[in-house]
């Protein structure tokens, strides 16, 4: 195999695979059961998800677990995820470190509670250090907030002399944004068969490819996944260029 192959082969795969798990709650009334039952089973989905996608030798996956908007959801539901989220993270946490995943959490943590901040550290000092795929979990997250929080780094660092206004470019919007260390989605995997963002990574999604899945994400599985990577695959991606050859070095 040529070099020049192997790097198409490589390019093929997703280096970022984010993720909108949408459906819960339409799977768990299917089934005659709470809402709270479909997201229990959404954590299920996503733990396979994370197998597979580190399996694959995926580097970062991205879930969108709770938005900005989700707070407006009732009480009782926004109780039962954040506790969802808190459990989850205390049980999962050491499978994950020994599977060198390494975590982090993005989003408005000032209105997440004590003991879920508490776990959030806890579990991003824990995996720190390790080398496999890297898991972000976007709560309390939404694509405008993360825009607007940048823009007021922003204004601080010039408020305080550090920089000048004229030196805010694309460059620096988005160094001074969530997951600026990490290469941007290349595929985003909507399920739920809604066609749309939902606030969701508004500026790193500007060149990722949008796959729209009707599986309801609980039952989202190994052989969606591979779907999803094989149309990624048969995607050409143009960055705005006419020429679509342009390798991933090339484009860096
Ligand atoms: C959308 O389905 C799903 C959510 C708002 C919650 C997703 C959260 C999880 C699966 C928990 C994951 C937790 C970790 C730590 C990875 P929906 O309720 O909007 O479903 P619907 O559209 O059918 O009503």
């Amino acid at each position: 195999m040529t070099d020049q192959q192997a790097n198409s082969d490589v390019d093929r795969l997703p280096q970022h695979v984010a993720v909108i798990m949408d459906g819960n709650g339409r799977w768990a009334q299917a089934r005659h059961m709470p809402r709270t039952a479909g997201h229990r089973a959404g954590v299920k989905a996503a733990r396979t998800l994370i197998r597979e996608c580190g399996n694959r030798g995926i580097r970062v996956l991205t879930l969108f677990a709770f938005s900005s908007e989700n707070w407006r959801r009732p009480q009782q539901e926004v109780s039962m995820l954040m506790d969802l989220m808190l459990r989850t993270l205390r049980k999962e946490a050491s499978e994950l470190h020994q599977n060198k995943v390494r975590i982090r959490i993005v989003g408005d943590r000032s209105r997440l509670g004590e003991a879920l901040n508490r776990a959030i550290e806890q579990v991003e000092h824990l995996t720190a250090g390790n080398a496999g795929i890297e898991l972000v979990v976007a709560v309390s997250y939404g694509g405008r907030w993360d825009i607007a929080d940048a823009c007021r780094r922003l204004a601080e660092r010039v408020a305080a002399g550090e920089i000048q206004a004229s030196d805010i470019d694309e460059a620096a919007v988005g160094g001074a944004m969530a997951l600026a260390d990490l290469p941007p989605p290349d595929l985003l995997i909507r399920t739920g068969g809604e066609c749309r963002l939902s606030n969701f990574l508004l500026w790193q999604l500007a060149y990722a490819e949008l796959f729209f899945s009707e599986t309801l994400w609980p039952d989202f599985d190994a052989d969606d996944l591979r779907q999803a990577l094989a149309w990624f695959a048969g995607r050409q991606r143009r960055f705005g260029a006419v020429q679509p050859s342009l390798g991933r070095r090339e484009r860096a």
